[in-house]
């Protein structure tokens, strides 16, 4: 009686609200009406998933199961969640838990959590949807789901976008297909997976205290996405979807409390760890925005990207106050890639399509007068091909730069203070796209397109280990 009784609340919820939405509802199919093919039905791949994706999966998916609903695959959603309905029945919106959530009384609606409503038409589509018969028309095999009890195979080794040591010296993310892979600093073992939902990752950044992860990705096309892992519990606190592509260069301000990061939008964002709500947004630049990096205080946000282009940004008015680099026209030549800040001072190293690492300072001494490029206090030795990848040590006195030529790469050590180069890492065969100093600036990680990580001594570029990190089982295929 009372699992009935538990089965039946949200049906008797959504009876209950019928007489008010029936009427919202139809207004906004008829305003649907207008614009779309009569016939045509709403597709549960191509109109309900990306609201999800937006929406709801952030709270809703294998890494973080809201509710204990999984709204990441059509499976879960059809199975619903701990209240014990199932999601939809079909054919019947007004006897459907998620309707019945997502619809709002008095201007709020229980899902999403927290957050305001759906847009009406948004709402009428999922309606749509279900009086429609609720059909699937995911293609097959667009459904893999991973999760940490069905982490992702590897035929080959992935192609590694960023590394970074956790600030007490013992850990070493490693981005890999669909997760991040927490190996023991020496390159001893793999210690956790964080798998989540997408499939590309772009940059991993451990938080000032270590506590936290930052991690930037997406699935190319269909969202970008920014996860925050609890590096302890090896849990994820969460994860913000944003834009329909792939989002990049993850940053911490300084006391922990922001994550930047930039977009194929050309934007650079914000958010608020704590509340997850976006705290910035800066359309300046005219092309992708790559990476990112706070100033000593947290005041300022350092950006990159295609445009050739370092931008500051203020964080309290979100305002663009100036380029760094040049605007002269060829003064730079292609994108940039990469930007790190001096440990201590508002200096800047920014690295891309020209092979020359390169330091700013961040705020201009003297007014910009047309063909200058001011705030430039240093020039390293090119590398053959384009940086990915620039760092400095966390004492400030080294950095580390990565390139990669006509697939091959180069990993080179320069004194930050003299400009002078100190040793070329040895052992590389493919091209670079991360580096790394370990916290007390003795090894130098990296990796690239040939998917091994390699630990090189920082000083005298001699290859300490070199490791895959995660175990390759190369696909059996049926003899014919
Ligand atoms: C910020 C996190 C968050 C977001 C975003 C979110 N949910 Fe939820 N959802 C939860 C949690 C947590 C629960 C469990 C009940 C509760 O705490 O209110 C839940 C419960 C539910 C339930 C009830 C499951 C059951 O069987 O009891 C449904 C249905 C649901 N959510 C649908 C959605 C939909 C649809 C969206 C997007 C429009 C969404 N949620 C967005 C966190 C979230």
């Amino acid at each position: 009686m009372e699992l009935l009784a538990t089965l039946m609340r949200p049906m008797l919820a959504g009876a209950l609200l019928l007489g008010t939405f029936a009427s919202f509802a139809s207004a906004a199919d008829e305003k649907k009406n207008d614009t779309e093919k009569p016939g045509e039905k709403v597709s549960y791949f191509r109109d309900v998933v990306p609201i999800m994706r937006e929406h709801c999966q952030g709270c809703h998916q294998p890494a973080k199961r809201g509710g204990e609903l999984l709204l990441t695959t059509f499976a879960g959603l059809k199975k619903g969640g701990e209240s014990g309905a199932p999601g939809f029945v079909a054919g019947k919106p007004d006897q459907s838990l998620l309707i019945e959530q997502i619809t709002p009384e008095d201007g709020e609606a229980e899902m999403p959590k927290k957050k305001p409503p759906l847009d009406a038409d948004q709402i009428a589509l999922i309606r749509r949807w279900i009086s429609e018969g609720a059909k699937d028309d995911t293609p097959i095999n667009n459904a893999v789901a991973f999760d940490a009890d069905h982490p992702p195979k590897y035929n080959a080794a992935p192609l590694i976008t960023s590394l970074d040591y956790s600030p007490d010296g013992k850990l070493l993310a490693v981005s890999g297909y669909h997760e991040v892979l927490l190996h023991k600093a020496d390159g001893s073992g793999l210690v956790a997976r964080l798998v989540g939902l997408s499939e590309r990752i772009e940059k991993v950044a451990f938080s000032p205290d270590g506590k936290f992860l930052a991690v930037t990705g997406g699935s190319p096309a269909r969202m970008g996405e920014l996860q925050i892992w609890n590096v302890e519990k090896r849990e994820l606190m969460l994860s913000h979807t944003v834009t329909y592509d792939t989002i990049y260069g993850a940053s911490w301000a300084p006391d922990g409390s922001k994550i930047a990061f930039g977009g194929s939008d050309n934007v650079l964002r914000a958010i608020d760890v704590k509340t997850g709500k976006q705290v910035l947004r800066m359309g300046s630049h005219s092309d992708w925005v790559l990476d990112t990096v706070f100033s000593v205080k947290g005041t300022h946000l350092i950006s990159v990207g295609r445009d050739r282009s370092m931008k500051l940004t203020v964080v309290a008015t979100q305002r663009f106050e100036d380029n760094i680099t040049s605007i002269t026209p060829g003064a730079l030549k292609g994108g940039l890639a990469a930007v790190d800040r001096h440990p201590t001072k508002d200096e800047l190293l920014c690295g891309g399509a020209d092979g020359t690492p390169k330091v700013y300072r961040m705020i201009r001494k003297k007014a910009r007068k047309i063909g200058d490029d001011f705030n430039r206090i240093r020039t390293f030795e090119k590398l053959p091909g384009r940086l990915f990848t620039v760092r400095y040590s966390r004492d400030g006195n080294r950095i580390v730069a990565g390139s990669s030529s006509n697939g091959t790469g180069e990993v080179r050590v320069f004194d930050a203070n003299n400009g002078k180069r100190i040793a070329v890492m040895q052992g590389q065969a493919g091209a670079v796209y991360a580096t790394a100093f370990s916290p007390d600036g003795k090894v130098v990680a990296s990796g690239g397109f040939d998917g091994a990580v390699r630990l090189n001594d920082a000083a005298t570029g001699k290859l300490i280990k070199q490791f895959v990190p995660v175990k390759v089982e190369p696909q059996v295929t049926a003899a014919k």
